[in-house]
């Protein structure tokens, strides 16, 4: 019970109670394939300092050790994707901030073991920026980023989706979170009436689904120089 509250004060005003291990495991069980899934992508919209992240990151580093750990550049390219793949936003920084930690040395700790201690640092530059970007202190309801005082900024939350394209480079887009949810919101109803998607909306290959347009989208860059160029 300690580990799952805080504060009695976080408890009221930030509904802040961990989920506990047993839990979290029994929750995923329900989505074991999904979680095995290397690129299968996943948000927790109240991730605290990442429950749900932190065991689905172990789940897909499993598969990615079995079937990679034996080449380090093929390793490399998939752990990319397995952690690209995770987004999490949190009301509160020192939560957002515990978890991009929490996935990171969960990250080192796997990669150090598989590449035996020759990790390569811009590899790990790469996936802390990552985290960074794909971690971030938000308001899941409003949809935008807030302040040190969790109020609401005029900034909605956007985030970068990783998509591995040739060999080591990754294509990135850009999404608003408002948008993405709303267009999946309408597709549902839309798909119940007309069958057809607003026009406006792109069919993704890898979501087998419509989705809005992304505001930006960037040059292929290597798994080594995403850290550098950020
Ligand atoms: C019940 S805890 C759950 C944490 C984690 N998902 C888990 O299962 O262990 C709720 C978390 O939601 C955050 N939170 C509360 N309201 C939020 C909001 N509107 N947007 C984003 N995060 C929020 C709190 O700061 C807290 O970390």
């Amino acid at each position: 019970m300690d580990k799952q509250i805080k504060s009695r004060e976080r408890v009221v005003d930030h509904g802040e109670v961990f989920t506990n291990e047993r839990e979290v495991n029994a929750m995923l069980d329900m989505v074991e394939g999904e979680c095995e899934r290397i690129d299968s992508r996943f948000l927790e919209p109240a991730c605290g300092d990442g429950n749900f992240l932190a065991e689905v990151l172990r789940r897909k580093l499993e598969v990615v050790k079995r079937r990679y750990g034996s080449s380090s550049i093929d390793y490399e390219r998939h752990a990319f994707v397995a952690v690209s793949s995770l987004y999490g936003v949190d009301l509160l920084s020192d939560n957002a901030a515990a978890c991009r930690k929490r996935l990171f040395e969960q990250f080192i700790g796997e990669y150090a073991k598989v590449a035996k201690g020759r990790v390569n640092a811009a590899f790990l530059d790469t996936i802390r920026t990552v985290i960074d970007m794909n971690i971030l202190c938000g308001n899941a309801l409003s949809m935008r980023l807030v302040d040190e005082s969790q109020e609401d900024t005029d900034e909605p939350i956007i985030f970068s989706e990783w998509s591995l394209a040739m060999g080591d480079r990754v294509k990135r887009r850009d999404f608003r979170l408002d948008e993405l949810l709303e267009g999946q919101r309408q597709q549902m109803s839309l798909f119940g009436s007309s069958g057809s998607p607003a026009s406006e909306w792109e069919y993704d290959e890898s979501v087998k689904a419509y989705i809005p347009l992304p505001i930006r989208e960037y040059p292929l860059t290597s798994i080594y120089q995403i850290g550098a160029a950020a």
